[in-house]
């Protein structure tokens, strides 16, 4: 499952254009025709995987949340604790799960869908910031949050948004240590909407800067640490801010933490539909 294999997976295969006049030619096309089968039974076996392991993960999280919420104080703190840490690990296994959907939808669209809808822009910050309350608690982390200006509103995808946005405090808080601080900055102006998250995390050293968005990538200090993932995350965000027609960026000093950028066009209306 090397970046490799993956990355040749993407080029469209139409034989009729594969000039063959040599044997090194042929060979080439055997080699590639056969790399296109090798990819397209990883991506069926990718396909089952993920949606087997989608249903029951399902139903361990609203345990999980439901438990969690204690309500006739059965749980003393110890066994709360614990559920905490079944509840994040899960929580990191449904997101896994779904950049594995995600690897399969693109290997067959090539591009990711959205749907773009108007929404406000500081409703979409604060919602995202709620939902990585648990993640971040169970770390001690603190999240300081500077949304847009209230009624600030943006032409995206609610959802994609959201999940790019999932992934990159995900990665801030997991490659950082517990009781840190995080930022996450968004502001919108005339013309765009611009997030920026920093971490003073491990930092990613500057040789493999370059390779963190290729899909299944992880750098060395992930896997010295004990920390889960495939090296999905920036590739689909990554995606999902492309297919907005934006830009994303990061920078990073190892020992000192990690700073991704993003902007997208604002392409704004002066209605807010339901999103
Ligand atoms: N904020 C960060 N601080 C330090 N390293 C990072 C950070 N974000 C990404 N990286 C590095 O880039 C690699 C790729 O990130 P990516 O989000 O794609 O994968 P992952 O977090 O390892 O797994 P997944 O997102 O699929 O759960 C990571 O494994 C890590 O080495
Ligand atoms: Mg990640």
């Amino acid at each position: 499952m090397g970046p490799s294999v993956t990355k040749i997976s993407s080029v469209p295969l139409e034989s009729n254009h594969i000039a063959v006049s040599t044997d090194a030619d042929t060979r080439l096309a055997d080699q590639f025709l056969e790399l296109e089968r090798e990819n397209a039974a990883m991506r069926q076996s990718l396909a089952v995987v993920s949606h087997e392991l989608r249903t029951p993960l399902t139903s361990i999280v609203a345990f999980c949340d439901l438990l969690l919420r204690n309500r006739d104080d059965r749980l003393g703190s110890r066994e709360m604790d614990q559920l905490k840490s079944v509840s994040r690990n899960a929580s990191v296994l449904t997101e896994i799960i779904k950049d594995l959907g995600e690897i399969v939808a693109f290997g067959r669209q090539k591009d990711v869908s959205i749907v773009k809808t108007s929404i406000d822009a500081a409703d979409l910050i604060d919602e995202t910031a709620k939902s990585m309350r648990p993640i971040l608690e169970s770390a001690g982390q603190t999240l300081i949050v500077q949304s847009p200006i209230p009624g600030s509103v943006i032409q995206a995808d609610r959802s994609r948004i959201h999940q790019a946005l999932g992934n990159l405090l995900t990665n801030a808080s997991k490659f950082s240590s517990p009781s840190s601080q995080i930022d996450l900055a968004a502001e919108v102006d005339d013309s765009r909407f611009y997030v920026q998250i920093v971490d003073r995390g491990i930092g990613i050293p500057s040789e493999e800067l370059s390779k963190v968005f290729d899909n299944f990538y992880r750098a060395e200090n992930g896997s010295g640490a004990v920390v889960p993932g495939l090296g999905l995350g920036l590739f689909v965000t990554r995606e999902i801010i492309h297919a907005h027609g934006g830009n994303i960026s990061i920078k990073s000093s190892p020992g000192r933490g990690t700073t991704v950028s993003f902007a997208i066009p604002r392409e704004c209306e002066d209605t807010i539909s339901a999103a």
